[in-house]
C-alpha cells in the first residue's frame, strides 16, 4: 500500500469526514478481552459487585468486608478494612509468579542510550529504595516530594514510597522550583528526591542548585536525595543532602512490602483550580489502584504476552502516573519511557521507537498529534508501524481532522482510537470507547466504562437526553480523589455542592448526541489547558502581577492549532512604565513562578480591563476579544468604550507580530 501525504492524504482525510462512525475491526474484537456489550448491562445491574469482582484481580493481604461505604458522602471509603501494599502488586507478584525476567521498561534516555529494565530489577532497586528512605527518617504517612526528570530512578522513587506507605507528590519535572517550594510546602513534604541536573534536548540544565535557593523556606523538608543524571555541579550539605546511589548501596536490601489500609494515602498530585492555589488531589491505596489496573487492562486491551505499550505522558501527571507506572505494573505490562522531547533528537524519534520496540499499543495526546501532523507524514511513513494495534489519546478534546490523521497515518488506517477522558481528581478514565466492542467518532470520547454513570445536565441538573449542557458523575467510583489534602472543605465546594453531594461537578462542558454518546466541548470554569495541562487564570494572574512593574493583570485562553488553547494576558502596567522590554521580562518572570508552560503567548499592554461596576474583570469578553468574536454583552461594564481600545490594541498586536 502506498503511504499518502501532502495534498492526497489531505484529500483523504477530507474525505473521511464525512464517516459518521468507524466499526471495531472484527479481528480486533475477536482477539478483545471485551467484546460484548452486556458488560454493561452486567456493571449497572449491581455495581457494587461489580467493583468487588474486578478488585480481585489485585492481590489483597485482608479482604475488604464492604465494597463502598458512602454514608460521609462526599468522602467515599472504598474496600473497607481490605489490605494491600502498591509496590507488592506492581512487582513482587509477578516476580513470585516467575515473571521476574519480563521488562518492565524499556527506557530510552536523551542520547540514544538504552535499557531495558526488568521486574527484578525493580524489585531488587525498590526495595533499597524503600530502606534508604526509612534510614532518612521517613515513616508511613510521611509526604517524600520527587522531582525527577523521566529517567528509572523516577519509577523506583515512587514505588519504594508505596512500599513503606509514605505518599509520594511528584512535581512534573517542566515546573520551577518556585512551584516545587509551593507543592513542597502545602504538603508538609519530608523528603524531596531529585536530581543533579536534567537533560534538555541535548543540553543539560541544573536542577539540584536550583532546589537548593528554595530550602530555607522549607522547615519540614529534612533531607534532599540526589540522583546523578548529569556530570554538573552541584552544592551538597552535608547531613541533610544525600546521594541516591550510595544511600541505595548502603541500604539493606530487603524490604518486605508492609501492607497497608484501602484507604491508607497513596499520593497527592497537584492540579491548577480557580484559584492561584494549586489544589493538592489525594488519592488512596484500594481504590485507586482497582480503577488504575482495571482500565489499563480493559481500555487499552492489555495481554502481557501480546503487547508493548507506550504512554507518552510525563510521570509527574496523572497521566504518568495511572498509566505508565501503576495501570501497566500491575497488569505485568512491559512499556516504554522516553527521557526527550518528541522532536529531540529529530522528529522521527517516536517513530523509530515504536518500531523497535515493536509497541502495539500507544497513548498520547492530541496537541503532539497535531504537532506530528504539522511535521508532515513523511517521517512516520519511513517507519514500520505495523506493530501498533491500538491509538489512544488524553487531555483536552481532539479535533476530528487529528483524530483522522492519527488514525490513518500512525494506526495505517484501521487501528481503533480510544480517545479517554477523565481527570487528576478521577484517577482513573472514565469516559471512553471500549476497543473491541464500541463504535467511535472522531472527537468523541463516547460512553462512560461499565461501572461509571456520567451525564450531561442542564444548569438545574436535570439529565439531558440530547444537547449540551454540563458534565457531571453520579455515582462514586474506586479512583476517585478523596479529598483535597487539608482542604476538605475546597473539596466538597469545588465539586459537591453546585448540584448537591450525590453529584461530581467535573467542570467541563459536553454535548450528548443522538446516539447518547458524550463529546467533551472543554472547561466551564476559568482553567486554560496548554497542551492537555490545566492552568487557571489566577494562577498565571498573580504570578504576573508579583512582577514588579506590572498593576494588573487579566489572563485568557485562546484557541490554539497546535496546543489546543494558549494563553493571552492582559496586562496594565504601572504608570510611566515602558513597556517595550518588559514582554520577554514578564514572560520569564511566569517561567520562574510557574514553569515555562504558563508563559502567556501574547501580552497585550493596556491601560484598561473591561470592568463591571463592582470591579470584576469579564474574561468573558476577553476572550471575545483575543478570538476575534462579536462581542457578547457589554451593558454591565463600567466603561463600555475599552472595548474598542483593547480591540485597536489587539489588531495592532496581530500585525506586529507578523
Ligand atoms: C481535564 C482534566 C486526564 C489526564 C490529563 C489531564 C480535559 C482530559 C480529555 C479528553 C476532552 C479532556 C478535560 C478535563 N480532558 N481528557 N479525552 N477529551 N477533554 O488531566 O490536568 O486533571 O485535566 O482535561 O477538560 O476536565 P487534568
Amino acid at each position: 500500500m502506498t503511504k499518502l501525504t501532502g495534498s492526497a492524504l489531505e484529500h483523504h482525510l477530507d474525505s473521511l469526514l464525512g464517516v459518521p462512525a468507524f466499526a471495531p475491526p472484527t479481528a480486533f474484537s475477536e482477539n478483545a478481552i471485551w467484546n460484548d456489550p452486556s458488560i454493561y448491562a452486567e456493571a449497572e445491574s449491581d455495581p457494587e459487585g461489580w467493583w468487588d469482582h474486578h478488585a480481585r484481580a489485585l492481590d489483597w493481604q485482608t479482604p475488604w468486608h464492604t465494597v463502598l461505604d458512602w454514608s460521609n458522602k462526599p468522602f467515599a471509603k472504598w474496600f473497607v478494612g481490605g489490605r494491600l501494599n502498591a509496590s507488592y502488586n506492581c512487582i513482587d507478584r509477578h516476580v513470585l509468579a516467575g515473571n521476574g525476567e519480563r521488562v518492565a521498561f524499556y527506557w530510552r534516555g536523551e542520547e540514544g542510550e538504552e535499557r531495558a529494565l526488568t521486574y527484578n530489577w525493580l524489585h531488587e532497586q525498590v526495595q533499597r529504595a524503600a530502606n534508604a528512605l526509612t534510614d532518612l527518617g521517613v515513616m508511613p504517612g510521611d509526604v517524600v516530594g520527587i522531582f525527577l526528570p523521566m529517567i528509572p530512578e523516577v519509577i523506583v522513587a515512587m514505588l519504594a514510597c508505596t512500599r513503606i506507605g509514605a505518599p509520594h507528590n511528584v512535581v512534573f519535572g517542566g515546573f520551577s522550583v518556585e512551584s516545587v517550594r509551593e507543592r513542597m510546602a502545602e504538603s508538609r513534604a519530608k523528603v524531596l528526591i531529585t536530581a543533579d541536573g536534567a537533560r534538555r534536548r541535548g543540553m543539560v540544565a541544573s536542577v539540584k542548585s536550583e532546589v537548593d535557593t528554595i530550602l530555607e523556606r522549607l522547615p519540614d523538608l529534612a533531607h534532599i536525595v540526589v540522583v546523578d543524571r548529569t556530570e554538573i555541579a552541584h552544592p551538597m550539605t552535608p547531613g541533610r543532602d544525600v546521594d541516591w546511589d550510595s544511600a541505595l548501596d548502603a541500604a539493606n536490601p530487603i524490604c518486605d512490602a508492609q501492607p497497608f489500609d484501602a484507604e491508607h494515602p497513596l499520593f497527592i498530585l497537584y492540579t491548577s483550580g480557580s484559584t492561584a492555589k494549586p489544589k493538592g488531589i489525594l488519592h488512596t491505596t484500594g481504590g485507586y489502584l482497582v480503577g488504575a489496573a482495571y482500565t489499563t487492562k480493559h481500555v487499552f486491551d492489555f495481554r502481557p504476552d501480546r503487547d508493548v505499550f507506550w504512554c507518552s505522558a510525563d510521570v509527574g501527571w496523572i497521566t504518568g502516573h495511572s498509566y505508565i507506572i501503576y495501570g501497566p505494573l500491575m497488569n505485568g505490562v512491559t512499556s516504554v519511557m522516553y527521557e526527550g522531547a518528541p522532536d529531540y533528537p529529530h522528529r522521527a524519534i517516536w517513530w523509530e521507537t515504536i518500531e523497535r520496540y515493536k509497541v502495539s499499543v500507544f497513548y498520547t495526546a492530541p496537541t503532539a498529534i497535531r504537532a506530528c501532523m504539522s511535521w508532515g507524514a513523511e517521517e512516520p511513513n519511513k517507519h514500520d508501524l505495523s506493530s501498533l494495534r491500538l491509538l489512544g489519546s488524553v487531555g483536552e478534546p481532539i479535533n476530528p481532522k487529528a483524530w483522522l490523521w492519527y488514525r490513518e497515518v500512525i494506526g495505517g488506517g484501521t487501528t481503533p482510537i480510544v480517545d479517554t477522558w477523565w481527570q487528576t481528581e478521577t484517577g482513573q478514565i472514565m469516559i471512553t470507547p471500549v476497543p473491541g466492542i464500541t463504535h467511535t467518532k472522531p472527537g468523541c470520547a463516547m460512553r462512560p466504562l461499565p461501572g461509571i454513570v456520567a451525564e450531561v445536565v442542564d444548569n438545574d441538573g436535570n439529565a439531558m437526553s440530547e444537547g449540551q449542557g454540563i458534565l457531571v458523575l453520579r455515582r462514586p467510583w474506586p479512583g476517585m480523589l478523596r479529598t483535597l489534602y487539608h482542604e476538605p472543605d475546597r473539596f466538597v465546594e469545588t465539586y459537591w455542592s453546585r448540584f448537591g453531594s450525590d453529584t461530581y461537578l467535573v467542570g467541563d462542558a459536553a454535548r450528548i448526541d443522538a446516539d447518547g454518546d458524550i463529546w467533551i466541548l472543554g472547561r466551564i470554569d476559568d482553567a486554560i489547558n496548554v497542551s492537555g495541562h490545566l492552568l487557571s487564570t489566577a494562577e498565571v494572574e498573580s504570578a504576573i502581577v508579583g512582577h514588579p512593574k506590572v498593576a494588573e493583570a487579566a489572563v485568557v485562553g485562546q484557541a490554539d492549532e497546535i496546543t489546543g488553547q494558549s494563553i493571552v494576558a492582559f496586562v496594565t502596567p504601572i504608570e510611566g512604565t515602558d513597556t517595550n522590554t518588559l514582554n520577554e521580562e514578564v514572560r520569564q518572570h511566569v517561567a520562574v513562578q510557574i514553569g515555562k508552560i504558563a508563559r502567556p503567548k501574547r501580552i497585550i499592554w493596556t491601560y484598561d480591563l473591561p470592568k463591571t461596576r463592582s470591579g470584576k474583570i469579564m474574561r468573558r469578553l476577553l476572550r471575545d476579544i483575543a478570538e476575534g468574536r462579536a462581542l457578547g454583552d457589554v451593558t454591565t461594564l463600567r466603561d463600555p468604550s475599552v472595548m474598542e481600545t483593547l480591540r485597536e490594541l489587539i489588531s495592532e498586536h496581530a500585525d506586529s507580530e507578523d
